[in-house]
């Protein structure tokens, strides 16, 4: 052999990412690239030899649904995600994207972007104006992981609308059309929403299937945190695929869950209704974490009325008591007409304080648990924390159902996705973040045999790259790029937990970033090797 190979992977079983079983051979990688699989290849052909025995190799993981956008700003390396073998991130997800950022916006987009972490970036780095001058802003980063970027609905509305709770004018929604176009033109592969979030909420499905026409011009996917996912979820799914058949457009639920006891085992209907769709001709897929509870913005469960005028208004409205009094009548009441109800899902025993600021002391309790010791009442101990810390305050909600998380899992078009909030190395947030993939081989696979190893990797792999259209990745074979985990089926499994959510997985010895090592016995070495790839 003329040229030497970088690195070396012998003696492992390699499972492709096509789903089907394993064979052994050595992979030789060259130049970022897998160049070469074979049964045998002599060691004196490489710089470098990794020794697989025992261990399966397989293409790097796509964690289909983060929150990556500003994490990977401050942390380009992105360890949480390397450790479990993720290669890949889709940011922008769940109608939040860093960019565009109109300059007379800039003020609004800046408390907006504090709700993803945008106090621990650099400022310099959110100046930008385009969707395109953000991913500029990332690869000047220097990533360790590849990074598929969405434009978020919610970030385009509010920069041309502001948190305004109405529909938009036509030249509103000519502006808003434009912004999506120039997003896809910068690379974006998609469209997202986050349809229980303001200034998401705001919108009717015209006003989405209009923008989503922009993404159909350009191939592009439609990716959706959907309307409901709690008793009203059949609806909010019925629109999703409106939607994907009005806009012409590919449909990607987020986070697919059945929320709230009263609605556990919905997700046998939810499912044959993608089944349906699919059958019909349109292509609907989703994504799943392995966890029984939820995290998201304790204002999230608040009625999308009251967060109406921005966070200012509602925080200095909910100090008046008559409000208030209404707020809770309305949280009470059975009708939730146009929202979904994350309290009555869940109740506040199952509720858990994640990240707050003013008070740390609450961190890792419940609701239920705070008011019983201060004696309040649940619903004062949770509008007094939005009142005062706005968005700022996350919470994890204990809300689904392990038979549904399995029967959900087992779903063909199911991918991972962690939809975890990054800690930024200081906050409790859901183990979601740094255990979603080795828990799901360890836990999901080898534990309780919901799915095969193989299954499980092509649901990791191949799945999420046919899904975005990502070429060259998802796959060990010749040619493709070399993004590759190293792991040990016997071992593998997640550290993190609700109390210790920092915990990194055990049994990930190796994973490489475009060809070079980014996880080396188990540590971050950095390879600073990821690309932001461009649609
Ligand atoms: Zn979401
Ligand atoms: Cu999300």
């Amino acid at each position: 052999m003329a040229e030497k190979l970088d690195i070396l992977i012998r003696g492992g079983r390699i499972l492709d990412g096509t789903g089907n079983p394993y064979y052994k051979a050595d992979v030789g990688i060259s130049g970022g690239k897998i160049a070469l699989i074979r049964r045998w290849i002599d060691v004196r052909c490489a710089r470098r030899v990794i020794s697989a025995k025992g261990l399966v190799v397989c293409p790097g993981f796509f964690d289909t649904h983060t929150h990556d956008d500003l994490y990977l700003l401050f942390n380009p390396r992105c360890d949480e995600k390397v450790l479990q073998g993720v290669t890949t991130v889709v940011i922008g997800n769940c109608g939040f994207s860093v960019g565009p950022i109109c300059r007379d916006r800039r003020d609004l987009m800046a408390g907006f972007l504090r709700l993803m972490g945008g106090q621990y970036v650099n400022e310099e780095d959110l100046r930008i104006e385009s969707f395109g001058d953000y991913l500029g802003k990332l690869q000047a980063a220097e990533p360790g992981i590849n990074i598929i970027p969405l434009v978020g609905h919610s970030t385009v509305r509010l920069n041309v609308m502001g948190s305004e709770d109405r529909a938009p004018t036509e030249e509103e929604l000519r502006r808003m059309r434009a912004m999506v176009a120039r997003a896809m033109e910068e690379g974006a592969w998609g469209l997202s929403t986050g349809l229980i979030y303001a200034p998401g909420n705001y919108a009717r499905t015209e006003e989405i299937v209009e923008l989503a026409r922009e993404v159909a011009r350009f191939q592009g996917i439609y990716a959706s945190h959907i309307r409901n996912e709690g008793s009203r979820q059949l609806d909010a799914i019925a629109e999703a695929i409106r939607i994907g058949e009005e806009a012409g457009v590919r449909v990607h639920i987020a986070h697919h869950k059945i929320a709230g006891r009263s609605n556990w085992g919905m997700s046998r209907r939810t499912l044959a209704m993608m089944r349906n769709a699919r059958a019909k001709g349109l292509e609907v897929t989703c994504d799943q974490y392995p966890y029984r509870a939820g995290s998201t913005f304790l204002a999230a469960l608040l009625p999308p009325a009251v967060l109406a005028g921005g966070d200012e208004v509602f925080s200095h409205k909910l100090k008046d008591p008559g409000f208030r009094r209404e707020v809770v009548s309305m949280m009470e009441s059975d009708e939730e007409e146009g929202w979904e109800n994350l309290v009555k899902g869940g109740g506040f025993d199952g509720i858990f304080i994640s990240v707050s600021q003013s008070h740390p002391d609450y961190v890792g309790r419940s609701i239920a648990e705070i008011a019983e010791a201060e004696g309040k009442d649940p619903y004062d101990v949770l509008l007094d924390l939005i009142a005062e810390e706005r968005r700022g305050i996350i919470a994890i909600l204990f809300m689904m159902d392990e038979g549904d998380i399995r029967r959900i899992m087992r779903g063909p078009f199911v991918m991972v996705g962690s939809d975890g909030i990054p800690s930024f190395g200081v906050n409790k947030v859901h183990p979601r973040f740094a255990g979603t993939f080795p828990r799901v081989l360890g836990r999901y696979v080898r534990q309780r045999k919901v799915l095969t190893l193989e299954e499980a990797v092509r649901k990791m792999t191949s799945l999420p790259a046919q899904t975005f259209g990502v070429r060259g990745k998802g796959l060990l074979k010749e040619g493709f790029d070399a993004d590759i985990v190293v792991f040990d089926p016997e071992t593998v499994i997640d550290g993190a937990t609700y109390h210790e959510p920092h915990l990194a997985p055990e049994g990930i010895p190796y994973v490489l970033v475009n060809g070079q090592l980014a996880v080396e016995r188990g540590e971050v070495v950095g390879a600073a090797s990821g690309r932001v790839l461009r649609r």
